[in-house]
């Protein structure tokens, strides 16, 4: 049986994700009290409700940000954390969903701000998070930039509505970004890179710009010119979704069914999954996400 607030979900779809990979490798621990087996997004049906969940009803039809667990067959999830899955979209394509919304929606809106006719900066634009950054600033009226690494995934980038990608191998995101806003910079960055990209996105912001940082793949530490940070208002910060808790994750639900879920319904925004696999085989699963082959989501056939 469910806890209290919880929802058990006979699970038809997983979604596979970076921090998944972390966990495996042992750089990523899961938070205290949460189960070791990966997972952090599911779709699927509402087997039984716990004490206390009112919102939804045996067979539903949800996806679910979920704490950990998602790489199973049942897997709890707190009530404000279920999203009906979209009409229009499968199982596969919903439980691509929370992961990457959430954290865009946190990071990008609430965090970072952006407003209509504002400049966002996106880097690792063909990652699961930033196929979903691109079309969700595009579709608020941002104007948007994003970084990848070939000339492949530039262009899906561009595809799905950055008016210019920048192949980062090739080119330097500083002097791109200055040159496409006229010397002004971005105002909002979304980074998962760090390391060296820090005092280099610090170079690309505009005026009262906003750095938001979601990972640190290259490196967590970096040196910085505060002199800049100081004399351009400059803005940074960040942010975990995982420990934060089931209130807040349940404020970003309700804002994404508000003001997302349209959109996926209307199919103005869409989950892009680059390949699906069966359970069983979640290793191969994530040698393609280590090889950084995909361009946006991973996703495991459960049922
Ligand atoms: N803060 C949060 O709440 C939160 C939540 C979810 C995910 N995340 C983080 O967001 C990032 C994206 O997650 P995802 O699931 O969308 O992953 P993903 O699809 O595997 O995307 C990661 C992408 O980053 C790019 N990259 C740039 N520098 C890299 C480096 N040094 N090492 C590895 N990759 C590098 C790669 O593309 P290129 O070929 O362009 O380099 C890769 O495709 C991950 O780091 C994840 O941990 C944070």
């Amino acid at each position: 049986m469910p806890k209290r607030g919880e929802a058990l979900i006979k699970v038809a779809a997983a979604g596979v994700n970076r921090p998944d990979v972390l966990q495996r490798q042992g750089t990523y621990t899961p938070p205290p009290g949460v189960t070791d087996i990966p997972g952090l997004e599911v779709a699927g049906t509402i087997a039984s409700l716990g004490e206390g969940v009112t919102d939804w009803r045996l067979r539903d039809a949800v996806c679910a940000l979920v704490a950990g667990g998602g790489y199973a067959e049942y897997c709890a999830a707190p009530g404000p954390q279920c999203l009906p899955v979209p009409r229009g979209l499968d199982a596969m394509a919903a439980a691509a969903l929370p992961e990457t919304f959430f954290t865009v929606w946190t990071n990008v809106f609430d965090r970072g701000r952006l407003a209509p006719g504002e400049t966002l900066l996106v880097h690792g634009g063909s990652s699961g998070i930033g196929t979903a950054a691109i079309q969700l600033a595009r579709a608020f009226g941002a104007r948007v930039f994003a970084t990848a690494g070939s000339p492949e995934k530039c262009a899906a980038c561009v595809r799905l509505g950055a008016e210019r990608a920048i192949d980062y191998k090739r080119e330097d995101f500083v002097a791109v970004v200055k040159e496409v806003t006229g010397g002004k910079g971005a105002d909002v960055i979304l980074d998962m890179v760090g390391g060296s990209y820090i005092p280099r996105n610090v170079e690309a912001l505009a005026a009262d710009g906003r750095l938001v940082q979601i990972a640190l793949l290259e490196g967590a530490t970096a040196e910085v010119d505060f002199g800049r940070v100081m004399m351009r208002r400059l803005t940074l910060t960040g942010s975990t979704l995982r420990p934060r808790s089931v209130e807040e994750k349940g404020a970003i639900a309700r804002a994404l069914r508000e003001r997302v879920w349209p959109l996926l319904e209307s199919g103005r925004v869409r989950p892009v999954v680059h390949a699906t696999f069966p359970l069983a085989e979640a290793a191969a699963a994530h040698r393609l996400m280590e090889s950084s082959r995909h361009i946006g989501k991973i996703v495991l056939r459960v049922r």
